[in-house]
């Protein structure tokens, strides 16, 4: 059987299952989506198809099926204990780096680090010497094995956000959890029942995390230090509003959907 005939076997699934089942195949297969249905299938690689397929149908992230994820074209490992990579952190990425790319030895902090996607993609891309945070140890596991892969030298530090640490950076760079407790219960399958809540709750209002670097992070920036955030859409206004006694020249930045989702200021 080749793959598009093997497609046939499951009529019924979701455009979405398809999307992922047909992206699966090509990684399972080593080819292009464009000679996708005509590769054969072994029974190995059938019985491989049909667990996915399963495992899709019950909303498991296709990410955590591979045990990957791409993130500013590298390939990272990610398992349950690390949110997936999003595209919106790209965007502050790409933001981050044309503005310091022609700066030498940046001191970069990267709170809340989870797979390592931010503090490993700045330290492959300025120079600088990143240091990076998170309070779950299986997060930074799973961090420090995406160091090694992606051959990037980070200082990890296992700590509840600023507790551990006693030096000033020139960047601080933070996505925290900031989704509402409450509305997590109402986010997709796929999230709610895999995603890590630790990486999801960001408190009753979903700016805990905003306070606590709203208040702190000002002692832990060097004079005129930055600070970059990744804000839930919805909070343009309120984590602005957070900042503005500790910090000056606030820009919110709009991501691709004209969300607002970044935002960047310096210490006073
Ligand atoms: C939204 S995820 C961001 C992960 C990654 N930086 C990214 O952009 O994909 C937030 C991360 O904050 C971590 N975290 C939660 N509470 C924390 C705390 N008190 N101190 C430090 N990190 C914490 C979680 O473990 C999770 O890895």
């Amino acid at each position: 059987m080749n793959f598009g005939e093997y497609l046939t076997t499951h009529p019924n699934i979701s455009q979405s299952i398809l999307r992922d089942i047909k992206w699966f195949g090509c990684e399972l297969l080593n080819c292009s989506l464009f000679n996708l249905n005509n590769q054969q299938l072994s029974a190995m690689q059938i019985k491989k198809l049909n667990s996915t397929v399963k495992k899709l149908k019950k909303d498991v992230p296709l990410a955590y099926i591979t045990k990957s994820a791409y993130f500013y074209n590298q390939k990272f490992f990610v398992n349950k204990n690390v949110l997936i990579p999003r595209m919106e952190t790209e965007q502050l990425l790409e933001v981050i780096i044309n503005e310091n790319k022609d700066k030498k030895d940046l001191k970069i902090l990267d709170m809340c680090t989870g797979s390592g996607c931010i503090a490993i993609t700045l330290k492959n891309n300025l120079n600088c010497v990143v240091t990076a945070v998170d309070y779950s140890t299986s997060a930074l596991k799973v961090a420090k094995k995406n160091a090694k892969l992606l051959n990037a030298q980070i200082n990890f530090v296992h700590s509840n956000m600023f507790d551990k640490l006693d030096t000033k950076y020139d960047i601080i760079v933070s996505n925290p959890p900031y989704i509402k407790t409450d509305t997590i219960k109402t986010l997709g399958n796929n999230v709610k029942d895999y995603e890590p809540k630790q990486a999801l709750d960001g408190g009753q209002d979903g700016l805990d995390f905003y306070k606590i670097i709203a208040t702190t992070a000002p002692q832990y920036l060097k004079e005129n230090g930055v600070l970059y955030l990744e804000i839930g859409h919805d909070q343009g206004t309120t984590v602005p509003k957070l900042l503005k006694t500790n910090f000056k020249d606030i820009i919110v930045k709009k991501d691709y959907d004209n969300q607002s989702r970044i935002v960047k200021c310096i210490r006073r």
